[in-house]
């Protein structure tokens, strides 16, 4: 697919030709732990969707880019997130998913502790309990007299902002760039579209055997689309005229006469968003919000793809099929139109990614170069270059 988030610069297409970054950074597992710790942990990344949390209590415990973090709605109906490590001794508050397996699997007794239903978090060992907004509420024998302020023992804060229905969450709070610039011409560019009203109709979670820069790249160019993509090109003929370089992502990508939407037919009987303008009822539009959310957006339905990079050579995506409530709550409801279509199409590019994750491997590749339609490609060369370059020179 081809999708960008930032304005075209000139014509778009690079006076020279272009090197991607050398092969060893979608390789090598230490410069992986560079990107964790200078990109994920630093800027906004996003986690899910708010639905997730309907009510207050309701908690996700995630693991963010190899850091526990505990998600939750607060009783002011805002979402809180915090570290999921108890300022007493170190304990894990609410047992992630793999601690949980490994102590059924060791046959370990379980432990009280965690989100309560009372609306407190409480750290199993020895009960010191917390609010939902992290604030320290008692420590079992531990007073003032002896110099212990509970007002200094809140859990380790992470920076959440919300946009479009999207949970980001940052991890480094006091150093987190502003939320409100960060999202503002995603915003801008889909102002008419109720990102926030749409609900998940599907979720489907792909594991793929690829870097996240190798799926980045593959998102935002649309070369290969007419090799990679043959059922999508019969919706949208201007993805294989020209290797796709005459698209206006700004305006939307026209489909063939008669469709209107990602679907294998190219229709739906869903109405349109109510709201969108002439384009946007008729065209496609696609976002890419570093460093690790895709949009792509229908005139009906979006298509969010959440990356969560686990290793160098594997990522996890979670895609969330979007629809509105106007739809989903018809009994004739059924987005399997999108979600077959869209489910062909993932399947296609996570192949392809793979492909491209083996293939980078061979000794005798060093680097890549980028054709003209791929400059959106230097994107996201420039993205990871700015924040981890010096570093990688120092490895
Ligand atoms: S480690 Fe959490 S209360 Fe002791
Ligand atoms: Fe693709």
């Amino acid at each position: 697919m081809n999708q960008h988030s930032k304005a075209r610069p000139d014509n778009g297409l690079p006076k020279t030709v272009e090197s991607t970054l050398p092969s060893n950074w979608y390789l090598d597992e230490k410069i992986f732990r560079i990107e964790r710790e200078n990109i994920f942990h630093k800027e906004w990344v996003c986690v899910g969707r708010e639905e997730e949390y309907p009510d207050k209590g309701a908690h996700k415990v995630l693991d963010v880019m190899g850091e526990s973090i505990i998600v939750v709605r607060n009783g002011e109906g805002e979402i809180k997130a915090f570290y999921n490590v108890c300022r007493h001794r170190g304990a894990r508050i609410c047992p992630t998913n793999d601690q949980e397996a490994n102590e059924n699997s060791n046959n370990r007794v379980p432990v009280r502790g965690g989100v309560r239903p009372n609306g407190k978090i409480m750290c199993p060992y020895h009960a010191w309990t917390y609010d939902l907004n992290g604030n320290l509420l008692s420590a079992p024998h531990m007073s003032e007299e002896m110099g212990f302020k509970v007002e200094e023992y809140g859990l380790h804060p992470v920076g959440v902002g919300c946009w479009g229905g999207f949970v980001f969450l940052n991890l480094s709070p006091e150093t987190a760039p502003d939320f409100e610039e960060y999202v503002k011409e995603v915003d801008e560019r889909l102002v008419r579209y109720p990102m926030e009203e749409l609900r998940t109709g599907k979720h489907i979670r792909y594991e793929v055997n690829a870097n996240w820069k190798v799926i980045c790249e593959n998102y935002n160019e649309c070369y290969h689309c007419g090799p990679v993509h043959p059922e999508l090109c019969q919706v949208v003929p201007a993805f294989r005229e020209n290797g796709a370089t005459d698209l206006d992502w700004d305006r939307g990508i026209p489909h063939r006469e008669g469709a209107d939407t990602f679907t294998k037919t190219g229709t739906s009987p869903r109405r349109s968003f109510p709201g969108l303008n002439e384009d946007e009822q008729t065209r496609h539009k696609g976002e890419l919000l570093y460093p690790n959310i895709f949009l792509s957006i229908a005139r009906e339905h979006v298509v969010a793809f959440v990356l969560h990079p686990k290793a160098c050579g594997h990522t996890i995506i979670d895609c969330y099929f979007l629809f509105e409530t106007y739809e989903m709550e018809k009994t004739e409801f059924d987005p399997s139109d999108v979600v077959d279509f869209w489910h062909l199409v993932n399947r296609q590019d996570w192949g392809i990614c793979e492909r491209v994750q083996e293939g980078m491997k061979a000794r005798v590749h060093d680097v890549g170069i980028f054709s003209p339609m791929e400059d959106w490609n230097l994107d996201i060369r420039r993205y990871v270059s700015d924040r981890i370059e010096a570093l990688v020179e120092e490895v």
